[in-house]
């Protein structure tokens, strides 16, 4: 039987003299007169378990395939380290190669890749220092986020992937279809493609969310989401994953309140639980991902409206590349001049003007701004949007038509203000941002699994 549940994390909280097993792959490999070490890792934990090899101790054809990239099992005793940086070390008494990697081609040799090459090789660089951590920090912080809701009794739904509606009307969708593409007759019958109608892949679970909110009272997704917009930037995917909590009888300030709790709360758990990849990160990356991160995680977010924020740009006396004014939708440099120069810490806006934003967003009183937040961070910019939900039928019907939407489009939604309606908030943070946020990592592609943006899909 090959029993699973070994993992070298568990090994290094041993004592010397016990013998244990130990499997991984090989990270280096250095050999000196009759005694060779391996730095071996299974992704369970930063740290290589260190595999001290006595000349004859283990069989010399398996030593020969042991080499960088090789997946092998090391048995042994574990002694007292004489070098800095572990406790134990691992004295191999048995060697066996699961599978070798042939050193001519294994493409994780050398140190000091770059980002860019280790994105087209995703089936191998998560065997590296830096995306081992990524993807074990992406772990514990989704493992946080269902910790943090739950709590709080949330229920979690799954809202559907495949969708006949445009949840932001901003319409960069990406359409599923089983039409025969090669031999398309024009017009187009949506009748006859799969599901009766045009379907799409689901730019956000909110509005299915609102649904659940408006029977469960609160409650969260947690997906992924798609958007064929056009941005090769290094903070845009087109497929992401969101978080969308969605409560009943909450407004805005309680949605920025429980935003805020959120992200504090997530932080604080990265923080507790992912220390060894968040010192990484610190030392490889971005230097001040530690001190940002312990003081976020404690200090209040600054809140200022948009028409505030517009003031603060306006007079900044800077030469922004996109004009500011009252009406125009705030660029990144505006977000990042926001965050990282006037408050230095995370910053809720609020109270958007209503052109700006979705059609779902509750009026305010002045009938020009609605009651829309965006939670900026320093470096990334925009990490959270959300809203309170337009509840009002009347109003609702409204905005969708100044929208140029179809009513018929909405009618389950327009039906949820129809009957038993409550006044309702809620908002999405986007997985990538977040991570980007924690780990100092400087483009989105390198935060997810498998990065799909525009020309690029691999796999
Ligand atoms: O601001 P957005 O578009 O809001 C919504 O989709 C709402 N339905 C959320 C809600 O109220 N339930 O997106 C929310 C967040 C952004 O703040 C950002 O963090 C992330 O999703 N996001 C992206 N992340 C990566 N790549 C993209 N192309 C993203 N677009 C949005
Ligand atoms: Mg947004």
């Amino acid at each position: 039987m090959i029993d699973s549940g070994g993992y070298i994390r568990d090994i290094f909280h041993k004592s010397p003299g016990a013998r244990v097993e130990a499997n991984g792959w090989v990270k280096t490999r250095r050999d000196s007169k009759g005694i060779h070490f391996i730095q071996l890792n299974d992704g369970s934990t930063f740290q290589d378990l260190q595999v001290v090899i006595e000349a004859g101790a283990v069989p010399e054809t398996a030593l020969a395939g042991a080499t960088t990239g090789a997946c092998v099992k090391v048995t042994g005793e574990l002694v007292a380290s004489p070098g800095a940086g572990q406790a134990v070390e691992l004295k191999a008494s048995d060697l066996l190669v699961y599978g070798p990697a042939d050193p001519a081609t294994y493409p994780l040799q050398k140190k000091g890749h770059t980002m860019e090459f280790l994105r087209e090789i995703a089936h191998l660089r998560v065997r590296s220092n830096t995306f081992g951590a990524v993807f074990r920090v992406r772990n514990t912080l989704s493992f946080a986020v269902h910790k943090f809701f739950q709590e709080r009794g949330f229920l979690y739904l799954n809202t559907p992937i495949i969708t006949a509606s445009d949840a932001e009307g901003a319409g960069a969708m990406f359409r599923v279809t089983t039409l025969d593409l090669m031999n398309l007759p024009r017009p187009v019958d949506n009748a006859a493609d799969f599901f009766g109608k045009a379907a799409y892949l689901a730019v956000s679970g909110q509005l299915e969310a609102e649904i659940f909110a408006l029977a469960f009272t609160n409650v969260y997704t947690f997906g992924p989401t798609f958007r064929a917009e056009n941005s090769n930037t290094p903070r845009h995917l087109a497929e992401f994953w969101m978080i969308e909590p969605e409560m009943a009888f909450c407004d805005l300030d309680g949605n920025r309140k429980l935003a805020e709790d959120f992200l504090k709360y997530i932080i604080a758990h990265v923080l507790d639980h992912s220390r060894a990849d968040l010192e990484f990160f610190n030392k490889r990356i971005d230097n001040t991902v530690l001190e940002t991160l312990e003081h976020v995680a404690t200090s209040a977010f600054e809140h200022v409206p948009y028409t505030e924020a517009v003031k603060l740009l306006e007079k900044s006396g800077r030469n922004w590349e996109f004009p500011v004014s009252w009406g125009v939708d705030l660029q990144s440099e505006h977000e990042r001049y926001l965050t990282e120069e006037v408050f230095k810490k995370p910053v809720i806006v609020t109270d958007y003007p209503a052109e700006i934003k979705a059609f779902y967003m509750r009026l305010n009183e002045d009938g020009k701004t609605v009651r829309a937040m965006d939670v900026l961070a320093p470096r990334i910019g925009e990490i959270i949007g959300g809203s309170q939900r337009e509840e009002r039928h009347d109003v609702l019907v409204e905005k969708i038509r100044a929208k140029g939407l179809r009513e018929e489009d909405y009618s389950w939604y327009l039906d949820l203000r129809k009957y038993g309606t409550a006044p309702h908030a809620g908002f999405g943070l986007g997985l990538e941002r977040m991570m980007m946020y924690l780990t100092g990592m400087k483009n989105i592609r390198d935060v997810i699994p498998f990065p799909r943006t525009p020309g690029s899909a691999e796999f």
